[in-house]
């Protein structure tokens, strides 16, 4: 029998799983465990902090539900959601950004200049922009799939229970024969993750807010292309240099100008701006290797 000490002990473990040599699985499997033991070596882990890692994870899966995801807050919190993110950007294509809980994949179709937020109260902003491929050919036909909190920070499908219509604040757009695409609806404001929960215990640990940058969420497909989540932020905002999510990239940070030059576009909308901003989409080949 061979003795197994704190240094042997990885290798055994390893060893003790018949994987596949090479394969994806096997890779991760090992570099997690590698990493874990390492670190679990390092930091001299007693019992009582151990055990404390455990009960947090058994409190996050307690109060998941299929709407609430407290792992994917967790991952999201501590950088790691972002990271996937970065490491996953195709090169030139738009970066990747949270795509957060509140996705729906049936959201309605609109029409090009529709605004997508009825009478709402807020400022009412004009979305445009296109959506190219990196050497900026148009990519007509390409869908641009929108989410968004309200002038008070608060999706509606948080407030089914008060009548409201989880399809508000969201729609599809088809971008023209041009690549462009364009809307009108109101500006979002900052909201908190949720933080009643094991990773808010987290945060206020850390002494951390639980805010989020004001943002849009957009899904961008477009045959044959790779498609992009990502979210567009807004310059000079409140919290854009502290997210808590880690979201913010500054390639994302669009710039609010006022509505004046909107007639100049020659862009026909539902409803007249107050505000403006351009966002450009960019999208890589789907074969293309990073
Ligand atoms: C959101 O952007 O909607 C979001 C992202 C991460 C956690 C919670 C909400
Ligand atoms: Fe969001």
């Amino acid at each position: 029998m061979s003795d197994i000490n704190q240094f042997s002990i990885t290798q055994a473990v390893k060893d003790s799983f018949e994987t596949e040599p090479g394969s994806r699985f096997e890779t991760l499997l090992h570099g997690v465990l590698d990493h874990l033991h390492d670190a679990t070596r390092e930091l001299n882990i007693t019992h009582e902090e151990w055990m404390g890692v455990l009960n947090f994870l058994y409190d996050c899966g307690q109060i998941s539900t299929p709407e609430r995801h407290e792992f994917i807050l967790l991952s999201d919190v501590l950088g790691f959601s972002a990271l996937v993110d970065m490491i996953n950007t195709r090169g030139g294509a738009t970066e990747g950004s949270n795509l957060g809980p509140f996705y729906l994949d049936n959201a309605p179709e609109k029409k090009l200049g529709a605004h997508l937020a009825d009478d709402r109260d807020g400022v009412t902003v004009l979305v445009h922009g296109t959506v190219t491929d990196s050497l900026h050919k148009p990519m007509p036909g390409a869908i641009i799939d929108t989410w968004q909190a309200d002038a008070s920070g608060t999706y509606p499908i948080q407030e089914q229970a008060q009548g409201q219509d989880k399809m508000d604040l969201r729609g599809k757009f088809t971008a023209d024969d041009q690549g462009r695409y364009w809307y009108t609806t109101v500006l979002p404001k900052p909201y908190t993750v949720p933080y009643d929960g094991p990773v808010g215990r987290l945060l206020k640990a850390g002494n951390r807010h639980a805010w989020r940058a004001a943002h849009l969420h957009y899904i961008v497909r477009a045959e044959g292309m790779q498609d992009i989540t990502t979210e567009v932020f807004f310059e000079n905002s409140e919290y854009i240099d502290n997210d808590a999510v880690f979201g913010v990239r500054k390639s994302l940070i669009a710039k609010i100008e006022p509505a004046k030059k909107a007639d100049e576009l020659g862009l026909e909308t539902e409803k007249k701006p107050d505000a403006m901003f351009k966002f450009d989409f960019v999208l890589a080949p789907e074969s293309k290797k990073r």
